[in-house]
């Protein structure tokens, strides 16, 4: 699955590189937005990790494009940022005893990713443009794009939304308790 050593010498290598651990990203992200629409007991976020699962399927195909478009073989390169994502997904799963505690935790989840992506798409761009790789390799990636942006907003709309943003202020009073004379 990983790919062996590679030496990195120009932009070109530095974006094939880059291509191959975001392919890593999005193969991984597909399995966990199924098992997070699963787990998660809040129907709007629950539906919004399924139809994002479904764009996942279709960004991997968008990555594949753009490895075919350079002339080069689809190859996952461990992606050690996405691992360590989901390996403090597991710690919490392990540890969480409470279905809104979850919710929270897992749109926490759904953002920290979507920023993580975008970062490693407009990376990906940026040095597309210096290289001038053609429109074959550029158009998935600025699909892709544009589609994580749109989850990203979706995400940050739903982190409004009345239960979450109640539990949010619960868990603020907690962390926060007012003075009420106890303990005093
Ligand atoms: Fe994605």
């Amino acid at each position: 699955m990983s790919a062996p050593q590679t030496e990195l010498r120009n932009p070109e290598d530095l974006f094939v590189f880059t291509l191959e651990a975001v392919y890593d990203m999005e193969v991984k992200l597909v399995d966990a937005l199924d098992e997070m629409s699963q787990l998660a007991t809040n129907d709007n976020l629950s539906a919004g990790f399924a139809i994002h699962r479904t764009e996942t399927e279709t960004q991997v195909r968008r990555v594949e494009e753009a490895f075919e478009a350079l002339g080069k073989e689809p190859t996952r390169r461990d992606n050690r940022v996405v691992d360590g994502l989901l390996e403090e997904r597991d710690r919490f799963d392990a540890g969480v005893k409470d279905d809104e505690l979850r919710n929270l935790r897992y749109l926490d989840f759904g953002i920290e990713t979507e920023r993580i992506e975008i970062t490693s798409y407009e990376e990906l761009l940026r040095i597309a443009k210096k290289i001038g790789v053609g429109e074959g390799v550029t158009t998935p990636l600025e699909d892709n794009l544009g589609q994580e942006g749109k989850t990203l907003r979706k995400l940050r709309g739903l982190a409004g939304k009345s239960t979450l943003d109640t539990l949010r202020d619960e868990l603020s009073a907690l962390r926060y308790p007012s003075n009420d004379g106890r303990g005093t």
